[in-house]
């Protein structure tokens, strides 16, 4: 694309083409798969400068793949950072964020509600290194404030978050990383581009799960960090290639990059599909309260509605049940709702086509503390939707004779 400055581009144009390169061999459009583990050298001089990184090229796949580096290209540009490192899952990514900028008797700040596979890494795994966590509301700035130790290293969150749905101001939390020298990592799954840029918004570090909104088809799994290339570097180097061994598989990469061709239009229309879906749920008498950014009920509408684009604000909402409805306990009547859906599927993840329902206690969060639970706010009768691209009038069809026959 060397004619066209991608970069005075809108969204969908770059979703489209950047990182693109036209194949040199044959001019494929479509990106090519590098479905191969290694590559051949001419000579063991060529070998040698490529593995010490003296020139471009690729060695081995767990260190790097052409495929990865498309994909890799592309998401750095969208998300606005220097560079990206693609990996096998949105775990993946957050564990080699952990493992190349934290050591021993280091400190984290870490937002209290955050996904259960994050909280786990957390409180147990970096536990065993001898690296101390503590959980806070970061809506609270003056609670993230006075959790800063001298030995904190990291301030961590989610832009909105899993399951709660809370928001969390982005550039409020970057003047105190800057204040305390903090290295700020922000999962953005929940809030993908076209909604929510945090590295403009002054994260040190964006981490997706790949899986979700950017996939966007239920059938990858995958993760990215993005950030400076200094950062990225230091991912790549000292976690992805010589530690964790993370890599993205290329075939699953070029299908990451064949999504994002739709992904704006995508995410604008789970978005669509999602504040109809919360207001009718709002409205149902079977629900005791939504919870949703786009709500103006919500506590940081008006947050949400400055620090997001386009007026969009996430494709999922959790809600509660009323406790009592024909005799049954909040989680009782959630259960059997679930059990009557007939489009929704019973099911985690999120981000697909197919809209997702599940039940954060006993799913996403089984793992989690009843105790840590309780602090975060996640009772027993949550139940978070991930809504998808079906037709919505579909999708409250679908809602009202689960209710009925509740
Ligand atoms: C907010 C958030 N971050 C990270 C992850 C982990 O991603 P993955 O399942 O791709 O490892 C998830 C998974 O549900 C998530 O919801």
């Amino acid at each position: 694309m060397e004619k066209f400055d991608l970069s005075t581009a809108g969204f969908d144009t770059a979703f489209i083409h950047a990182g693109q390169h036209r194949d040199k061999e044959w001019g494929a459009l479509a990106t090519p798969i590098y479905q191969t583990s290694t590559f051949c050298y001419e000579t063991v001089e060529e070998g040698q400068k490529k593995i010490m990184r003296e020139i471009p090229g690729y060695y081995y796949s767990r260190s790097g793949n052409p495929t990865n580096s498309v994909l890799e290209e592309k998401i750095a540009a969208i998300e606005g950072a220097e560079a990206a490192v693609s990996t096998a899952s949105g775990l993946g990514a957050i564990g080699c964020v952990m493992v190349a900028f934290l050591r021993a008797g280091d400190h984290v700040v870490c937002g209290q509600c955050v996904y259960g596979g994050t909280n786990h890494i957390m409180g147990t795994n970096l536990a065993q290194f001898g690296i101390d966590v503590t959980f806070v509301d970061t809506t609270k700035p003056e609670e993230v404030e006075a959790a800063v130790r001298p030995n904190t290293k990291m301030l961590y969150f989610e832009t909105v978050a899993n399951p709660l749905m809370t928001v969390t101001d982005v550039a409020a939390m970057s003047k105190i990383a800057k204040a305390h020298g903090l290295k700020m990592v922000v999962d953005s799954t929940f809030t993908p581009p076209p909604i929510l840029f945090a590295v403009k918004l002054g994260a040190d570090i964006v981490v997706h799960s790949l899986t979700k909104y950017y996939n966007g088809h239920g059938d990858v799994i995958g993760g990215v960090a993005v950030g400076s290339k200094e950062d990225m570097d230091k991912v790549r180097n000292s976690a992805m290639t010589r530690f964790c061994g993370t890599a993205l598989a290329p075939f699953n990469a070029y299908l990451v990059i064949r999504s994002m061709k739709t992904m704006g239009m995508r995410v604008r229309q789970h978005c669509a599909n999602a504040m109809v879906m919360a207001r009718y749920l709002e409205a149902s008498p079977f629900v005791e309260r939504v919870y949703y950014a786009g709500l103006e009920s919500h506590p940081q509408h008006a947050l949400a509605a400055s620090q997001m684009q386009e007026g969009l604000f996430t494709g999922m909402i959790s809600f509660e049940l009323k406790d009592g409805i024909n005799g049954l306990s909040a989680y009782d009547a959630g259960a059997k709702l679930l059990n009557n859906l007939g489009l929704a599927q019973i099911a985690v993840s999120l981000g697909d086509p197919d809209t997702l329902i599940e039940h954060p206690a006993s799913m996403t969060h089984a793992r989690v503390s009843k105790e840590d639970k309780e602090k975060a706010g996640i009772s027993d009768g949550l139940i978070r939707l991930s809504v998808g691209l079906e037709n919505v009038e579909d999708l409250i069809r679908d809602f009202e004779q689960a209710f009925a026959a509740l």
